[in-house]
């Protein structure tokens, strides 16, 4: 099977702008502060970038409080910069997506400033209004931690709009067919500047109906398929990408027949990748892929370990969760909503053989996986930073003032660096990675080089074996000529391995390990959280 579509075996990287680089040292990162390190993303072998909000807002929610739609935030750059960076982008021949935020705005919107005074501006019509705060009861609230009703009352209206995120973020109402054009122009507005499509923000909750939860209404998919329509007719190279949240069946509807999301998050993967490591047993890895159904041939999965958001638990179940936050959030300060606001490296420990065999986990199963910035250096986070910026603070480039990352006053940076214990930058930076054959940077590099060779890793096809060892996650991925066995020892002691009497050679292991494999045994020892991939000669 060859791949045409570009999205479908690459390697995305997700960028918060103001935490990236800050190219005029004003202490917020910039778009032209990432411009200045595309040499350094296309290094690890990065396909295409994804860019957090990068509009105007006052930022109550990182920037997915849009108030102008149509514009950058100041901070970051001007427009100009922007087509700067997207045409930059692709002459280091990757690609570039943005952020669409569909279902909301902020209060501090034109349109919502105009919606609440003036009944009759045709922007009254862009919200959701209602006299009372009971209607759609059904509906489940979604930053539990802060919100208490998807209902607040407005003042200046004299009634209350509905909202699924914060109260600050007053969701459009898509039965008008205004904002369904306006969210439209707003893609041609960006596309036309040369980008590649879009990640789509909380697509599951753009229409409310009385007796149902809200949330992937038929309304809404016949919706998303029309943004679908106008990229397939007038952007055929462009893609889009679904923020569901949801469980496999609720969440494969978003590919619908290929016409609707190219590729979707797998959520409910993720999180059991930690908890089998936590376990040492793959079988929630195993059961989850099982219960994934197939998807078009023109779409994909988005896989990932962690992103700017808390490390979600939504998708498991009431015990799993409870004992992924006993295991992974101890500290009260490290919980938010049904989440984790920790980083990869902590959770790991800061054990770069586990972290590494995460990755390895994750780039052995279909999909195209996404890395979030920083997580390549294993950064750490800051619990005691409100919300989750935490796990937003600056890149650590180097251990020079700020972590290189802004020559700006430290105390006028847009978050602190994190400066003390075992994750501060003077430790993990890139530029200490950069020459030592055996770091996170240089191992994850060579993932991605090994994910490229043997393209058939982000195919559909694959199959669990040896199942009787949960302890080792065994997977084996093929394609008409080639075959390949990726072991993972989940557990804190070696691991028998037995491939039988195959003939093979070793492609790739844990670099940290050394492992000792002759390809003339039956069986091997895998250590404590080692991996070995394996090429069968058939
Ligand atoms: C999902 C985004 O990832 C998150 O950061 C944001 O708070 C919500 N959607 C609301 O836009
Ligand atoms: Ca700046």
């Amino acid at each position: 099977m060859g791949f045409s579509k570009w999205y479908q075996n690459a390697i995305f990287y997700e960028i918060n702008t103001r935490t990236f680089y800050d190219s005029n040292n004003d202490g917020i990162g910039d778009l032209k502060g990432i411009t200045l390190k595309l040499d350094y993303i296309k290094s690890l072998g990065v396909d295409c970038i994804w860019l957090l909000p990068i509009y105007p807002s006052p930022l109550k929610d990182g920037g997915y409080d849009i108030s102008d739609f149509y514009d950058i935030h100041p901070d970051l750059g001007t427009i100009d910069d922007f087509k700067k960076l997207v045409d930059e982008t692709h002459k280091h021949g990757m690609h570039i997506i943005a952020d669409l935020v569909v279902n909301h705005t902020s209060d501090q919107c034109e349109w919502f400033l105009e919606a609440q005074t003036d009944k009759i501006s045709p922007y009254h019509d862009y919200y959701v209004w209602s006299e009372t705060d009971q209607k759609y009861q059904d509906a489940r609230i979604i930053f539990v931690d802060t919100e208490k009703s998807n209902w607040s009352w407005n003042e200046k209206a004299g009634k209350y709009y509905w909202h699924r995120f914060y109260t600050c973020q007053p969701d459009l109402n898509y039965d008008n067919p205004a904002v369904q054009e306006e969210m439209k122009n707003i893609m041609r507005f960006w596309l036309d500047m040369g980008i590649d499509g879009f990640r789509a923000d909380a697509v599951p909750y753009l229409y409310q109906r009385e007796g149902t939860n809200c949330e992937n209404l038929p309304e809404t998919h016949a919706y998303l398929k029309e943004l679908r329509q106008l990229i397939d007719q007038e952007y055929p190279e462009c893609i889009l990408l679904a923020e569901a949240n949801q469980w496999p069946h609720d969440l494969r509807p978003y590919l619908g027949d290929g016409d609707e999301f190219h590729m979707a998050f797998h959520f409910p993967l993720m999180p059991r990748i930690y908890m089998s490591v936590a376990l040492g047993d793959g079988t929630s890895i195993m059961e989850i892929m099982e219960k994934t159904p197939a998807i078009p041939e023109n779409c994909q999965w988005c896989t990932f370990l962690r992103n700017h958001d808390e490390l979600t638990l939504e998708m498991v179940t009431d015990a799993e969760r409870k004992f992924m936050w006993e295991k992974y959030a101890p500290d009260d300060r490290m919980r938010l909503n049904l989440g984790i606001r920790r980083r990869l490296a902590p959770l790991m420990d800061g054990n770069i053989n586990k972290i590494e065999l995460l990755y390895a986990i994750l780039f052995s199963l279909p999909g195209t996986p996404i890395i979030y910035y920083g997580d390549e250096i294993g950064m750490g986070d800051n619990i005691w930073l409100n919300d989750r910026d935490g796990v937003r603070t600056p890149m650590q480039w180097s251990d020079d003032i700020n972590a290189g990352f802004s020559a700006a006053d430290s105390n006028r940076l847009f978050l602190p660096v994190i400066d003390k214990g075992d994750f501060s930058f003077h430790h993990i930076n890139v530029a200490s990675q950069a020459d030592k054959q055996d770091s996170l940077i240089n191992r994850l590099k060579q993932l991605i080089k090994i994910r490229k060779e043997f393209n058939f890793l982000s195919s559909q096809s694959y199959e669990f074996i040896n199942r009787e060892n949960v302890g080792v996650l065994s997977i084996l991925r093929w394609n008409e000529t080639h075959s390949l066995l990726c072991f993972h020892n989940l557990t804190a002691k070696a691991q028998e391995v037995n491939i039988g009497e195959e003939d093979y050679v070793l492609i790739h292991s844990s670099p940290g390990m050394k492992l000792n494999i002759n390809p003339l045994d039956e069986l091997f020892s895998l250590p404590a959280y080692a991996y070995a991939w394996i090429k069968l000669r058939r």
